[in-house]
């Protein structure tokens, strides 16, 4: 068992973050996280909102240690009603959201209404600049990662950088 801001931020053993994988975190595999003492993500998108309310009760039946949803804001052929999803994380009182692909600021007055603390998952350091500057993200942890869900990294040398500064960063903007 570790102890550190993030095992305490989320309520888990480790640091460790499953990052939310369409088609593959399903309830299954983030029990199977969190039960282990990592923090399991659920990845919203595989499901119609609908499904997802179902996703979200199974999986609470299966552990009753902290998880989270991920939500991919990318563009898509067919548009996503995201407040139909965010009602549905909200209502299952779910209190941990990862999201990707492009800023969460239209969704962060909601996820802030609810309790909800967000991971704001990034590509590139200058993307959580961006973000962490603006008001509406004082209550965000950012993270870093290699692509997320479908959004490569667009500059190869600032992911380096991006890993180095990844535990810095991180630390200094946790705000909750
Ligand atoms: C099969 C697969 C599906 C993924 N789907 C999503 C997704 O729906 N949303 C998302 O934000 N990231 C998605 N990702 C990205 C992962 O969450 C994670 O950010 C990425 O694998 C990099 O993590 P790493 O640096 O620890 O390897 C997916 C990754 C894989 C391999």
């Amino acid at each position: 068992m570790f102890r550190t801001r993030i095992t305490e931020l989320f309520g888990i053993d480790y640091p460790i973050i499953q990052g939310g994988m369409q088609w593959v975190s399903r309830a299954e595999l983030v029990a199977a996280v969190s039960n282990a003492g990592g923090l399991g993500i659920l990845s919203a998108l595989t499901f119609s909102s609908e499904e997802l309310k179902l996703e979200l009760r199974k999986t609470k039946e299966l552990t009753d240690k902290p998880f989270g949803v991920n939500l991919s804001l990318l563009p898509t052929l067919r548009p996503v009603n995201y407040e139909e999803y965010i009602d549905v994380i909200i209502g299952e009182g779910i209190k941990i959201v990862e999201t990707a692909a492009r800023s969460p600021e239209p969704y962060m007055g909601l996820f802030r209404a609810a309790g909800i603390k967000v991971i704001n998952k990034c590509t590139a350091v200058r993307f959580a600049r961006t973000r962490s500057d603006s008001t509406a993200f004082s209550e965000q942890f950012i993270t870093f990662d290699f692509d997320q869900g479908g959004v490569a990294l667009t500059g190869g040398v600032e992911y380096g950088f991006a890993l180095g500064f990844a535990a810095h960063w991180a630390y200094l903007r946790i705000f909750f």
